[in-house]
């Protein structure tokens, strides 16, 4: 039964529980016999049961389970490695970047990253030639980025090894990747895609292209986010040539005890996904509703169809459903608790806006519940007669240029550093990351100097209240700078 299995890894969790031998071997609560009673009722005894350790097969090598089932999942995304990763796509970021790269190595990187790839920066020793990303200054939305700028940076460095770039944005908005890869191909250059919130691109025509079709060389998908996968699962895929120190870095910086939760639940979100074209497909047309039902309401719209129009990016994935709440009055983090309150959970608030994701696991009923929330919104007068609205309608919220640089992120990432109120940072080179969260592209990163424009715009999160990650210091009383 295992050795042909449709989904061989979470077969093997089921004939190590099913053959249920007298375990000596570890996790310590012993398939769930010594599991603390509360957390048991929390995850039911079954969890505890496939919390199986090593002996994942009931007899048959773990890895050559799992070699199969990650081959599964190769066929299925078309390309010639795939790697099942317990660590996020973090970790895919940071083993591209270890894998792919030496330290001092050049790579022309979209400034939209997310921090863990600029955490892979500093791990890798890697050397950013940052490419600006457009804004929708209206929204304070990220869109893509001009063609124009990599083939700048293509030229200025000619020695740069790679491109990296996040495809979709977390708002579902797609550059144009297909142009972006002719040119830096064009370039000897290998293309890394941070595809965290595209696993499902790839697996339905109707939806954007996704990022291995159009010829990317390293994609990570975080099959967590979008998939059925458990939170933590996520998948790292090859096409071509494996680069030879690929391996050996994930080897660095994984566990050498993965949770065989975790990759059972990426073996059976991959062999779901078999059907993904239908079940993508029922996905789209709910998307397709949804949007009407929220455009027909007063002061909401949809954002993505009008930046494609407007050549600003070249596609978009109607799954996300990005609610401007802007004609309303409300902010978008005015609007998230508002709807919290009516038991809707939306993905994130920033500025103007709630992105709203539905996935080949909603139906009418959820469409139906949003539908009603907004509706609820639609007609409910904003807090406070709309201060909170009134006072971000006055303000720039476009984030700060991209700082100058004096050192390389890993070297200041390692430098010694202090502490200095906000105030006091002018001038002074970062030490930390500080990135507003999600969806957490850093304003800084080590290496670069704090300017009055980056002051300011930290001011205006503090004020607002926006969650920052990567520091020390989440309140950004003080940061963290190169002694
Ligand atoms: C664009 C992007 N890349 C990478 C990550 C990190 O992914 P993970 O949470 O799977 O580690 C995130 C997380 O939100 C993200 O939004």
């Amino acid at each position: 039964m295992l050795r042909g299995g449709r989904i061989p890894y979470l077969e093997g969790v089921l004939a190590y529980i099913n053959g249920a031998a007298a375990a000596f071997h570890t996790p310590g609560h012993k398939q769930g016999k010594g599991a603390y009673a509360p957390l048991s009722l929390l995850l039911g005894e079954r969890c505890f049961q496939a919390d199986v350790g090593d002996e994942v097969g009931g007899g048959e090598d773990r890895d050559a389970l799992l070699r199969r089932a990650e081959d599964l999942a190769a066929q299925l995304y078309g390309v010639d490695r795939t790697y099942f990763l317990v660590n996020g796509t973090t970790s895919a970021l940071h083993g591209m970047m270890l894998g792919a790269f030496a330290p001092g190595d050049e790579l022309l990187i979209s400034r939209n990253m997310h921090l863990s790839a600029a955490a892979g920066l500093i791990l890798a020793g890697v050397e950013p030639v940052f490419i600006p990303v457009k804004w929708c200054k209206n929204l304070g939305l990220p869109l893509g980025w001009d063609l124009g700028d990599w083939q700048r940076a293509g030229e200025e460095h000619p020695k740069a090894k790679g491109a990296f770039l996040v495809y979709p944005t977390y708002h579902g908005f797609c550059p144009d990747l297909a142009s972006l890869i002719e040119l830096v191909k064009a370039r000897g250059m290998l293309v890394l895609v941070d595809e965290a919130h595209g696993p499902h691109l790839a697996l339905n025509s109707l939806l954007p292209p996704s990022a291995l079709e159009l010829g990317a060389d390293l994609v990570a998908h975080s099959a967590h986010k979008i998939l059925g996968a458990l939170t933590q699962s996520s998948l790292l895929h090859v096409k071509g040539e494996i680069p030879p120190r690929l391996r050996g870095a994930l080897e660095l910086l994984l566990s050498t005890s993965p949770s065989p939760l975790l990759m059972a639940s990426l073996d059976g979100a991959r062999a779901q996904m078999e059907d993904g074209g239908a079940l993508w497909d029922r996905a789209l047309t709910l998307a397709h509703r949804a949007r009407e039902r929220i455009e027909s309401l007063p002061g909401l719209s949809i954002c993505g169809p009008e930046y494609v129009e407007e050549g600003m990016i070249a596609a978009w994935d109607p799954t996300k459903l990005v609610v401007s709440v802007k004609e309303l009055g409300y902010t978008g983090w005015e609007a998230a608790d508002f709807l919290r309150r009516c038991g809707i959970g939306v993905e994130m608030a920033d500025w103007w806006t709630v992105l709203c994701l539905l996935t080949y696991a909603d139906g009418p009923e959820e469409v139906d519940a949003l539908a009603a929330g907004l509706a609820k919104l639609a007609a409910t007068p904003p807090p406070d007669g709309g201060a909170g609205a009134r006072r971000l309608a006055g303000l720039d919220i476009t984030p700060p240029a991209i700082p100058p640089r004096s050192l390389s992120p890993r070297e200041a990432f390692f430098r010694p550093r202090s502490k200095v109120p906000l105030h006091r940072a002018l001038g002074r080179i970062a030490a930390e990351i500080i990135a507003p969260y999600p969806p957490g592209s850093p304003v800084i990163i080590p290496g670069e100097i704090f300017t009055e424009e980056v002051l300011e715009y930290l001011e205006l999160l503090k004020m607002c209240q926006v969650k920052v990650r990567g520091v020390d210091d989440p309140a950004l009383a003080e940061v963290a700078v190169v002694a």
